[in-house]
């Protein structure tokens, strides 16, 4: 039975634990022993604080951090409680030495925080790390503020084990409509002219603006309270590691990370407490089987919010005056 009645259109992946049995059995619960051949491309369920004391040393490419922001937050039962800012520097402290070890040499590592948390996590930080670069991205969700300016971002700490570390310029570039299209002595300068549209992949900056966070009409939306964007996690994978490299994930929430490196060729480790979301990404990635999309990365390149209309022209191969027969403008409600 479905948790809640939908409308078909509605996506979300909302299921009990009974329900998505088949699925949690395909997570690896025995936390014995757990060598690499036994947790790779595998969700693991526990206590992210046992478990990575289990793991072995100098596996890990590129380290995706998701942890609970410094919120009362309730995870389908399993409550984070709001702490002062000492107390959660510890917690940061706690999981950071235990995932240091854990780090191949040249290992790159993004942390999400929310701007409060960024400032605690921004402190602990560089005793473990090298700190390279403050993310913000523009997160627009939620009730406006009475009295105070709404939240509309979030911060991710970009950092690496050592002075060498892999990026992929090229494969991260966005991809963005010109507006206003200048020539030179009659040729396109820094853009290109196509059937399909005129753009420009521009080289892309530390203020992230292009990613939505999922809703209920995409594929990859769950009923997760704190879900990160497939498009979001996709610029640090591309950026930071390579295909075959090995991400892990200790806070795993809905799979986001595992499903988006799976998509990407990558190879993938994420732990996660709770047994449905556990089943959950399962679900994800079995569905990454047939479908290896990310909404916003298409043809190889970010595009800017509200293009998806663009997007579908360049993977239908449809020029824009067919475009307009078909009644491709017509899709606006899909912002990615
Ligand atoms: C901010 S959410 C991560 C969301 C995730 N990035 C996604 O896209 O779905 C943090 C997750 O950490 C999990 N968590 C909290 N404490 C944990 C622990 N000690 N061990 C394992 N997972 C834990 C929570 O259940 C929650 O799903």
């Amino acid at each position: 039975m479905a948790r809640t009645s939908k409308s078909d259109r509605n996506k979300t992946i909302d299921f009990s634990l009974e329900e998505g049995q088949e699925y949690f059995d395909r997570c690896i619960t025995d936390e014995k022993d757990l060598p690499l051949n036994t947790i790779m491309n595998k969700t693991i369920n526990g206590d992210t604080f046992k478990i990575m004391e289990k793991l072995p040393k100098k596996f890990v490419d590129l380290l995706i951090v998701d942890p609970p922001y410094n919120l009362s937050k309730d995870y389908n039962g399993s409550k984070f409680k709001k702490t002062d800012d000492e107390s959660y520097a510890k917690y940061t402290e706690q999981w950071l030495k235990l995932v240091a070890p854990l780090l191949k040499d040249e290992a790159s590592v993004y942390i999400c925080c929310d701007w409060k948390t960024s400032v605690v996590i921004g402190r602990v930080l560089p005793k473990y790390l090298n700190v390279r670069n403050r993310i913000t991205w523009q997160r627009e969700k939620g009730r406006g503020a009475k009295e105070n300016w709404k939240n509309g971002l979030e911060d991710i700490w970009f950092a690496t084990n050592s002075g060498r570390w892999t990026f992929n310029l090229e494969d991260v570039k966005v991809r963005k409509k010109v507006i206003a299209p200048y020539k030179e002595e009659g040729k396109p300068k820094d853009w290109q002219e196509t059937e399909k549209g005129n753009f420009r992949d521009t080289c892309p900056s530390n203020f992230w603006d292009d990613c939505s966070i999922p809703y209920w009409s995409m594929p990859e939306n769950t009923a997760h309270p704190t879900q990160k964007p497939e498009k979001l996690l996709a610029k640090m994978i591309l950026a930071s590691s390579n295909k075959g490299d090995v991400v892990f994930d200790p806070f795993l929430g809905s799979g986001s990370t595992s499903v988006t490196a799976k998509k990407l060729g990558r190879k993938f480790v994420g732990i996660e407490l709770d047994k449905t979301y556990c089943a959950w990404t399962e679900k994800r990635l079995e569905m990454a089987d047939t479908d290896d999309e990310i909404q916003g990365y298409t043809d190889g390149v970010f595009w800017e919010r509200n293009t998806l209309g663009e997007q579908k022209k360049v993977k239908t191969n449809l020029s824009t005056k067919q475009m307009k027969e078909e009644n491709y403008g017509q899709i606006a409600f899909a912002t990615n």
